[in-house]
């Protein structure tokens, strides 16, 4: 086990960046998503979450980011940056980098420095539901890392991960759970060492060998925006009559879910990992104004799993993100049968009989 070292937000101040040494250049990373299996779901200023949350990092799901910087002529304080979504100039994504930057200035101060051209593209279709917010952010937090690298060497291995998952908090919640993996744990939880409200921690036990090579199909059943963004749900649990419940529950889901991850033993996980899902959804269900992201086919097709769960020797199970779209998850020796499954029963409930196909993988990397 890794031994006690718990950083603080001041740990995280960049310090000593007078002299800038760097010009221009660019850094090129990828990062992956995550699926969370207990659910962040509640936070207060500047991400912090309400409870702990877990989460499968995935292998194929993944954003790549080149960052071009030049040194600014001018001694202006405002950020300089243009965004490309998959070639294309995009000024949607603009505003919320710009909330980034500003929220990070204080630990990267370097970023004032600096024009800044952003180069990113995922590997899953765009508008495809998929939350890209956790992929994103980490990938632009590595390789601003990947800069702090360049007028900081002497920095280590593991705070340049704490700090990466540090920054990518401040873009997106969940995106704190993308630079490591297979399994990482965000938010202070007793049995967990060394974790943080600030940063992402690895799981840190021994894994049951059955969780070490687990699937995750993603069904894709509805490609439209979502009506109610993830930052509007999360903020709806500020006045939310079950809040409380709900934050103590997610504490004690996550001590049942290590004890799980390391016993193996998947009648509980399944029902843990659905319960999470549906208390997600319930949560949503229940907040003022209340509103529903499931959409009919999401329930189509959790009826067709509990079913084929029932009458098969099978432990395919589902979890859900804030969105409609199903994930299915099932391990390694289950990976024919339940593949046919889908294919056979589940296909027609989504949109182009479109799924992605991935498996637990590991967190972000520097590709140039
Ligand atoms: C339901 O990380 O997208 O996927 O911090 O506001 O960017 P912000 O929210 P976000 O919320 C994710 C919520 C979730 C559960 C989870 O991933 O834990």
């Amino acid at each position: 086990m890794e031994k006690k070292f718990i950083l603080t937000e001041k740990d995280f101040i960049l310090k000593n960046t007078n002299t800038p040494i760097l010009h221009n250049g660019s850094f090129t990373c990828k990062s992956p998503s995550n699926i969370a299996l207990i659910k962040y779901w509640g936070k207060s200023e500047l991400q912090i979450p309400k409870n702990p949350s877990i989460s499968f990092t995935l292998n194929n799901c993944h954003t790549i980011t080149t960052l071009e910087y030049s040194e600014k002529k001018s001694s202006s304080q405002d950020f300089e940056i243009t965004v490309f979504f998959e070639g294309t100039l995009n000024e949607e994504f603009k505003p919320k980098i710009e909330l980034f930057f500003k929220r990070i200035v204080t630990y990267v101060p370097f970023i004032s420095n600096f024009n800044f051209i952003i180069k990113t593209e995922n590997s899953f279709p765009h508008s495809s539901g998929i939350a890209s917010s956790a992929s994103g952010f980490s990938a632009l937090a590595m390789c601003l890392m990947s800069m702090e690298k360049e007028f900081n060497s002497q920095i280590t291995e593991e705070y340049l991960i704490k700090k990466a998952s540090f920054l990518a908090r401040l873009g997106s919640g969940s995106a704190a759970r993308s630079i490591q993996g297979p399994i990482v744990v965000w938010g202070k939880h007793p049995e967990i060492e060394n974790s943080s409200n600030l940063y992402g921690t690895l799981f840190p036990f021994k894994l049951h060998p059955i969780f070490e090579n687990y699937h995750d199909v993603i069904l894709l059943v509805y490609k439209g925006e979502k009506k109610i963004s993830s930052t509007v749900g999360h903020n709806l649990m500020h006045e939310h009559p079950y809040a409380k419940q709900r934050f103590i529950q997610a504490n004690d889901n996550l001590s049942k879910l290590i004890e799980i991850l390391k016993n193996g033993h998947l009648n509980s996980f399944i029902s843990l990992v659905e319960s999470e899902a549906l208390t997600l959804h319930a949560m949503m269900l229940t907040s003022d104004p209340y509103f529903i992201l499931m959409k009919p086919n999401t329930l189509k097709i959790i009826e067709k799993i509990w079913d084929y769960r029932k009458n098969n020797d099978s432990n395919i199970c589902f979890t859900l993100d804030a969105g409609a779209n199903i994930h299915v998850l099932f391990p390694d020796e289950e990976r024919e049968k339940s593949l046919g499954f889908i294919e056979k029963e589940l296909l027609e409930f989504c949109e182009n009989n479109h799924f992605i196909s991935d498996n637990l993988g590991k967190g972000a990397e520097v590709i140039s």
